[in-house]
């Protein structure tokens, strides 16, 4: 059994203790948001905040998440109301497949919590570990770019 906050909520949770974080919260939370691209810290499509830092969800075991905070693209905006970057993105079209888009829109929330200025080489440092087949990530990058303050 263990005990975290998710988006915002304390949870208790019972986990098999090989089980990672990635399959705790699509198989057992049914929270399908965040996605299996490689499962071995490849790609960052599994991409959730851990006590506000970007961690590829497929390497860490769920009981590691003990007492912590974990962030999923569940908790970000909704459909009535979106995040601005889930909005930026969508202006830029920057989403395509959509498959790298939560983990990148992750990453950048990180980005911009701890820097609201970033520059373009910062931007690309934030989203290097991520994949993305279709976009070319130009789009990715003018959509975090439109929301420096
Ligand atoms: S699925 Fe986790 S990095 Fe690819
Ligand atoms: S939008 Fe398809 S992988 Fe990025």
């Amino acid at each position: 059994m263990i005990t975290f906050m998710l988006n915002g909520k304390e949870i208790q949770v019972e986990v098999p203790p090989h089980w990672t974080l990635l399959r705790l919260l699509r198989e057992k939370l049914c929270l399908t948001g965040t996605k299996e691209g490689c499962g071995i810290g490849e790609c960052g499509s599994c991409t959730v905040l851990l006590d506000g830092m970007p961690v590829n969800a497929c390497l860490i075991l769920a009981p590691k998440v003990e007492g912590r905070r974990v962030e999923t693209i569940e908790g970000l905006g909704s459909r009535e109301s979106l995040h601005p970057l889930q909005k930026s993105f969508m202006d830029h079209g920057a989403i395509q497949c959509g498959f790298c888009t939560p983990g990148i829109l992750m990453s950048s929330k990180a980005l911009l919590e701890k820097n609201s200025q970033p520059n373009r080489e910062e931007i690309k440092e934030a989203i290097s570990g991520h994949l993305c087949r279709c976009t070319g990530y130009h789009q990715i990058i003018e959509a975090i770019e439109a929301l420096k303050e």
